[in-house]
């Protein structure tokens, strides 16, 4: 049960926020794992450290970023329509809410009981749920530090009320196919027919827009993907120096995803978590895999894991999708 691993730190009238129990020792046995592994990878996670959460806010702001700017005015055009599937006694629960940006497109319309962020970037995500606060003094908010990958997805809520969960941005998109059909199951195990799930997923396109996407001329996705060696040397007390890395990322076809990886720009012994750890120039770490689906392979997953795609909702030039889903009852 997710709150008895909480310790509630910050309590204001409208805003709690509560943190889940971290095991500092898990995250330096996984890193290690993914860069003792022959094809050495990171979970993108590690990413979001309090410089990783705003160097993804300013890659959102970049021309060449479509998703974000995108699914933005998706949820403006229909934010009535989505509203119409809620009830009045709805509680929205965000898992990776990040700034906490895109909801507000839907607050009004919705008037939430509750609004439930949950990031695992702590410090950015108590900053985010407290602007959130102050703009909208009739909001509850119940911030929630925790990993969604971890043992708690959704926070027990002790209530009978419609749970709308949203989760925007295609952050699904960072799991394998696999990986998102057991996130999609844990969900809906924890939903109720007439629960909610507003699914934003990136399309399939030409490679030119998404090679574009996270290649931006101001190189701002560099530094994102390089940042995550600062986020590692944290945790495992490592000597990476970024610096002797370099940016790649690219649309791989076969696959359907983009795929990030930072190369060695030499041969290098790099220190971490006790252990050496042997580069030779030109290898990768993988970092990130970012899948684009089709319409129908999004109604697929949802199905598999229980869920009815009642709408989708898809920009003139079909970059983006907003997917209404509703637990099949
Ligand atoms: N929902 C926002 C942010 C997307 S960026 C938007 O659509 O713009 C992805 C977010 O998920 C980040 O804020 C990151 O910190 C969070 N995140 C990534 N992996 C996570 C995990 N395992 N557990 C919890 N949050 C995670
Ligand atoms: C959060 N996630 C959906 C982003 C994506 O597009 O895969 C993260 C990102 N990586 C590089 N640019 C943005």
């Amino acid at each position: 049960m997710l709150s008895s691993a909480l310790t509630q730190n910050t309590h204001t009238a409208a805003v709690t926020y509560e943190m889940a129990t971290f095991e500092t020792g898990d995250a330096r046995d996984d890193i290690l794992s993914g860069l003792l592994s022959t094809q050495k990878y990171l979970n993108p996670k590690y990413f979001y450290d309090q410089r990783g959460s705003e160097l993804f806010e300013a890659i959102t702001r970049t021309s060449e970023y479509y998703p974000t700017r995108t699914e933005r005015r998706l949820l403006q055009r229909h934010a009535a329509d989505i509203a119409n599937w809620c009830r009045s006694d709805a509680i929205m629960l965000e898992p990776g809410s990040g700034s906490c940006e895109k909801v507000r497109l839907l607050l009004e319309a919705i008037h939430p009981q509750l609004y439930v962020p949950m990031d695992i970037s702590g410090e950015f995500l108590r900053q985010s749920a407290l602007k959130l606060a102050a703009e909208y003094p009739w909001l509850k908010v119940r911030a929630i530090c925790s990993d969604f990958s971890g043992q708690s997805l959704l926070p027990e809520l002790d209530t009978d009320s419609q749970k709308v969960v949203f989760y925007p941005g295609s952050t699904i998109g960072n799991m394998s196919p696999e990986q998102a059909l057991i996130f999609l199951q844990r969900l809906s195990k924890d939903m109720q027919p007439g629960d909610l799930l507003i699914l934003g997923v990136d399309l399939r396109k030409d490679p030119e827009i998404l090679n574009a996407a996270y290649n931006d001329a101001q190189g701002i996705t560099a530094e994102f993907n390089l940042n995550i060696l600062n986020h590692v040397n944290q945790i495992t007390g490592g000597d990476f120096n970024v610096a002797d890395f370099s940016h790649q990322a690219f649309f791989n076809e076969t696959d359907s995803r983009i795929e990030m990886h930072l190369v060695s720009r030499k041969e290098q012994v790099v220190h971490c978590a006790g252990r050496d750890l042997h580069f030779s120039r030109g290898e990768r770490i993988h970092t990130e895999n970012s899948y684009k689906y089709s319409l129908e392979e999004i109604s697929e997953l949802a199905a598999n894991a229980g869920f009815l795609r009642r709408e989708s909702w898809l920009d003139d030039g079909a970059l983006f999708s907003v997917n209404l889903l509703e637990i099949s009852g």
